[in-house]
C-alpha cells in the first residue's frame, strides 16, 4: 500500500530561480547590543582569564538554571564534556556508553577523556537512550564501564529522573550532553537537579555566541575541577596540579552572551513564532512528523522531521533541486566516522532507521512567511515524487 500524502491546499510549484533558502542562518546580538560591553571592557582593561563580564556571563546562566546551581563556562560544548568527563576522574580506558545518533563531539569528548566509546542504539521515539536499555547494557558490558552520556536529541528535554535513578542504582556517572537543549534546561523544561549538564553556546544554537559552552552543575568539587581543568590545572596559583587544557572564554565572546541573555525572552518568542508557522504549513503533510513538543514546549534552533523510511535521500535530491537545503545533521551516526568505526558498539537498527528517515529541514528565527511556503511546497512535492516511488507504509519506523 502506498503512503498517504496529503497534499497542501496552497502550495504551488516552487520557483527555482529564487536564491536558495539556507539549511541554518544564525542570527547573534547586532553589534550595537554588544557595544555597551564592549565599552566595559575597554574601561577595565581586562581581556580574558575569567574577568567582569565572563563572571557576570556565568552568574547569570546558573540564575536560570535555579538556586544551588554553578554553571561553567568553556570554548565550546565539546570541551566542556570532554573536561567534564576529565574532572570526574574516572578510571583510563574505562567504557563510556553514548548513542551513535548523536553529533560526532560527543563522541570526541569521550576519546579526549581518555574513555572508549561504546555505542548503544536509541530508542525510536525519543531518538536517544532509553535508560532501561542501558542498564541491561551494563550487565554484559565488555569492560568496565565508568560513565554514560545521554544526549538531548536536537534539544528535546530526557527524562532526567529515569537518568538520575540509573546513577543512583548502578554508580555509573551520568553527564548529560544537552549541546542543543539550552531552552529546555535553562527554561525549566527539564529537570537537571542532581545530573551535570553541558550545553552549547554555538552561534548555531538557540542562544549562540560564536564558540562556546557551558556546564550547569549542583557539584561544587566538579565545576571547580572543570574551571582547573579549562585553564592549565590551575587553582589560585601557577602551578599545574593535573594535565589540563587551556579552554577559557574571552571578555568578548562574555560581551556578546550577555547581549544573547538580554534578548533572551524575545528571541525565545520569535524562535516559537518560527516554528509554529514550519509546524501549520506542514500540517497538512502526513509523512512529515516534528518532534513531540518542538517550538511548543521547547524551542530549537533546527528542525528535524520523521519521514518515511528510506525517503530521505529523494526527498533531500527534490528539495535541494527546489532551492531548499537540507542537512542531515548527524550523517549516518557517529559509528560510521572513520574516527569511531573501530570503536565497540551494539547492533544499531534504530540508528540506522533514523539515518534514512529524518532530515534538517532550513530553519531561522526569521524565516520569512514566503520562505516558508517554499519549504512547504517542495516538501509537498517531494513526498508525492516519494508515493510515486512506492514508498510503504510499513516501512515507516
Ligand atoms: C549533540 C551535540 N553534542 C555536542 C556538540 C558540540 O557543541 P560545540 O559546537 O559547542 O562544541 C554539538 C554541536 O552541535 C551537538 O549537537
Amino acid at each position: 500500500m502506498a503512503v498517504a500524502l496529503v497534499r497542501a491546499p496552497f502550495v504551488e510549484a516552487p520557483n527555482t530561480d529564487l536564491a536558495p533558502i539556507p539549511a541554518a542562518r544564525p542570527l547573534l546580538p547586532p553589534a550595537e547590543a554588544i557595544l555597551p560591553y564592549l565599552e566595559r571592557i575597554d574601561a577595565q582593561r581586562w581581556y580574558s582569564n575569567f574577568g567582569p563580564l565572563l563572571g557576570e556571563l556565568e552568574a547569570r546562566l546558573a540564575e536560570r538554571h535555579g538556586p544551588g546551581v554553578h554553571a561553567v563556562t568553556a570554548a565550546n560544548a565539546t570541551q566542556v564534556l570532554a573536561l567534564a568527563l576529565q574532572a570526574m576522574d574516572l578510571p583510563r580506558g574505562a567504557l563510556c556508553i553514548l548513542p551513535s545518533w548523536t553529533f560526532v563531539a560527543t563522541a570526541h569528548a569521550v576519546m579526549l577523556a581518555g574513555l572508549r566509546p561504546w555505542f548503544l542504539d536509541v530508542d525510536q521515539d525519543s531518538w536517544t537512550l532509553d535508560p532501561e536499555t542501558v542498564a541491561e547494557a551494563l550487565a554484559h558490558a565488555p569492560g568496565p564501564v565508568a560513565a554514560v552520556i545521554p544526549v538531548a536529541a536536537f534539544g528535546r528535554p530526557l527524562d532526567m529522573g529515569a537518568w538520575r535513578a540509573l546513577r543512583d542504582r548502578t554508580g555509573v556517572a551520568v553527564l548529560v550532553d544537552a549541546a542543543a537543549a539550552f531552552d529546555a534546561v535553562a527554561g525549566g523544561a527539564m529537570d537537571c537537579a542532581g545530573l551535570p549538564v553541558a550545553v552549547s553556546l554555538h552561534a548555531t544554537k538557540a542562544l549562540g555566541v560564536g564558540e562556546g559552552g557551558y556546564l550547569a552543575t549542583e557539584d561544587r568539587d566538579l565545576a571547580d575541577r572543570l574551571r582547573q581543568a579549562s585553564s592549565f590545572g590551575f587553582k589560585g596559583s601557577r602551578e599545574a596540579r593535573f594535565p589540563a587544557s587551556n579552554a577559557k572564554l574571552s571578555e568578548y565572546t562574555a560581551a556578546v552572551g550577555l547581549a544573547a541573555l538580554d534578548a533572551w525572552p524575545e528571541t525565545r518568542r520569535r524562535w516559537v513564532r518560527s516554528s509554529q508557522l514550519l509546524r501549520i504549513a506542514l500540517s497538512p503533510l502526513a509523512d512529515a512528523q516534528f518532534q513531540p513538543g518542538w517550538g511548543c514546549d521547547w524551542v530549537s534552533s533546527v528542525c528535524v522531521v520523521r519521514l518515511p523510511v528510506g525517503a530521505v535521500n529523494a526527498v533531500s535530491a527534490a528539495l535541494d533541486r527546489a532551492g531548499v537545503q537540507t542537512r542531515h545533521w548527524w550523517g549516518e551516526g557517529c559509528h560510521t566516522s572513520e574516527a569511531f568505526a573501530q570503536e565497540l558498539r551494539a547492533p544499531l537498527p534504530v540508528t540506522e532507521r533514523l539515518a534514512c528517515s529524518t532530515v534538517g529541514l532550513p530553519f531561522a528565527i526569521d524565516l520569512s512567511p514566503a520562505e516558508i511556503d517554499r519549504i512547504a511546497a517542495a516538501l509537498a512535492g517531494a513526498l508525492d515524487e516519494g508515493g510515486a516511488f512506492g514508498l510503504q507504509d510499513e516501512a515507516r519506523l
